[in-house]
């Protein structure tokens, strides 16, 4: 029985890890993931950084982006794309 309860323990240990391991952790990561969800990947670099704002705000309040990207999310997500070189 103490057995069966420590196999217990470690699944589902090993399930949070698993979860926890597979979150996006920088704000690429969190693009990458978020801005797929609904079409392919955007090529950011086509834009100057003070667009990137508007343009996320507009998926959140026009495409319903908002489901998938809380405002922290959004704001970093931002942060990075005004990093971006742009051409
Ligand atoms: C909830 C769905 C959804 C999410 C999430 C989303 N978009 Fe969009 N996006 C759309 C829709 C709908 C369009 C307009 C139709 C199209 O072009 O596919 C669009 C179009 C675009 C366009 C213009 C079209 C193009 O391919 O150049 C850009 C740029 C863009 N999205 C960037 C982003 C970025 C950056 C993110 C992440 C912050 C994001 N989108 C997340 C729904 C979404």
């Amino acid at each position: 029985m103490v057995r069966r309860r420590w196999l217990a323990a470690m699944l589902v240990a090993g399930g949070a890890w698993l979860w926890w391991s597979s979150l996006p952790r920088t704000a690429e990561e969190l693009f990458r993931d978020r801005c797929r969800r609904c079409h392919n990947l955007p090529d950011m670099s086509r834009y100057r950084s003070d667009e990137m704002a508007g343009i996320v705000r507009m998926m959140r309040e026009r495409n319903g982006a908002d489901g998938v990207i809380d405002e922290t999310e959004a704001k970093n997500i931002v942060e990075y794309l005004e990093g971006l070189e742009s051409r």
